[in-house]
């Protein structure tokens, strides 16, 4: 559908749980969430009757996301369920890759159209400051089994925090030696993330063409979101970069997220919205459910304002990252 922006709204973001097996400095907070309780989050059933909706208004496309998707039961086979929607084309999932390894080869054989894997070092023990949690082994594992499905188009995400030994050069390395497509997320002021500085695509960029020499623009997509991807001679996967303060991406927005709660957000930085689990489980109809979402697309923000310093307006977002689904 299109939003009152003109612009196609195709994509959803599903976030499956808000819970985590890595508690990431800048996502979520040491001591975890406040526990949702089961009854409060969408039953996969739930979830299926929604994205039929969203299929009659033009969502093609889904991201599965957490928390950490993996640690809720079943997602393999609710992602086929998903996929045999009439209407939907693909269904990705971003993972920080703890269960991976446990998880592939039913994700592969769910028909999962890329893995994107939260990777923010090589570095052992960088990582474990980062991610808090003692997992590198076990993500490495994720990322190896992962490459064993060169079919399935596999992306690491990193957020670099300028933080001694992260080493973002060296992450790029995966690039060169595989098929795997490395992308830099500028921090983003939300939740968490407020308390760190972000690093400029420009200034990751001067460093990676400092060990690698020039890059040249790779003008195709390679995915449904907002990284834009640039190549390296002799790689065997491209760089990418998710750019939202210093290329702000706003204009060409394709996308909605729909909490683990039920909350369809129309926007990353707002909490804007519709409450989708109140109106199911208070005994809509398709049809006032369908009328709902149209509304809230209708009303989808103009754009993020993560630069203004005053955030004047009153329903800008107070979750976690983990709580959105990124
Ligand atoms: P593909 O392009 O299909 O691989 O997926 P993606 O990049 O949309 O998904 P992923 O879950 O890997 O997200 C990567 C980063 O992009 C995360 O940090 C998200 O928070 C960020 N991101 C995704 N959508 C938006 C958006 O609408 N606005 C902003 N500001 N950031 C977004
Ligand atoms: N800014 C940018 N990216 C973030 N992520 C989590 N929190 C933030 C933030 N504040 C990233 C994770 C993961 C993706 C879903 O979102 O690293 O790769
Ligand atoms: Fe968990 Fe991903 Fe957040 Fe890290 S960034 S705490 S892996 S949800």
């Amino acid at each position: 559908m299109i939003d009152g922006y003109g612009r196609v709204i195709d994509y959803i973001r599903i976030s499956v749980t808000d819970r985590c097996n890595l508690r990431c400095a800048y996502c979520m907070p040491q001591e975890g969430v406040p526990s949702v309780c089961h009854e409060d989050i969408l039953r996969y059933d739930e979830i299926l009757r929604l994205v039929r909706i969203f299929v009659s208004l033009g969502i093609r496309k889904i991201k599965l996301t957490g928390g950490e998707p993996l640690v809720r039961k079943n997602v393999p086979e609710f992602a086929a369920a998903l996929r045999q929607i009439p209407g939907i084309e693909q269904v990705t999932l971003t993972t920080n890759g703890v269960c991976l390894k446990e998880q592939m080869r039913m994700l592969a054989d769910a028909g999962i159209g890329g893995i994107n894997l939260s990777l923010d070092t090589l570095n052992p023990v960088v990582f474990e400051k980062i991610a808090r949690r003692p997992a590198f082994d076990q993500v490495m594992e994720g990322l190896r089994e992962a490459l064993k499905y060169p079919e399935i188009p596999l992306k690491i995400n990193c957020v670099p925090m300028n933080i001694e030994g992260q080493n973002i050069v060296e992450l790029a390395e995966l690039a060169r030696n595989y098929k795997i497509h490395v992308r830099y997320i500028e921090m983003m002021p939300i939740g968490l993330g407020r308390q760190f500085g972000f690093q400029s695509e420009e200034a990751i960029l001067a460093e990676l063409e400092k060990a690698y020499g020039p890059c040249r623009p790779f003008d195709k997509p390679l995915g449904n979101g907002p990284g834009h991807y640039v190549s390296f001679e002799g790689f065997a996967g491209k760089i990418g970069f998710i750019s939202a303060i210093s290329h702000k991406f706003c204009e060409r927005c394709n996308r909605v997220r729909l909490t683990s709660q039920g909350f369809l957000k129309t926007c990353l930085q707002y909490e804007r919205g519709v409450d989708l689990r109140a109106l199911l489980r208070g005994g809509a109809s398709d049809e006032e459910l369908r009328l709902a979402v149209e509304k809230a697309i209708r009303e989808k923000p103009v754009s993020h304002q993560f630069l203004r310093e005053q955030w004047a307006d009153s329903d800008k977002e107070t979750h976690m990252m983990s709580q959105i689904g990124g």
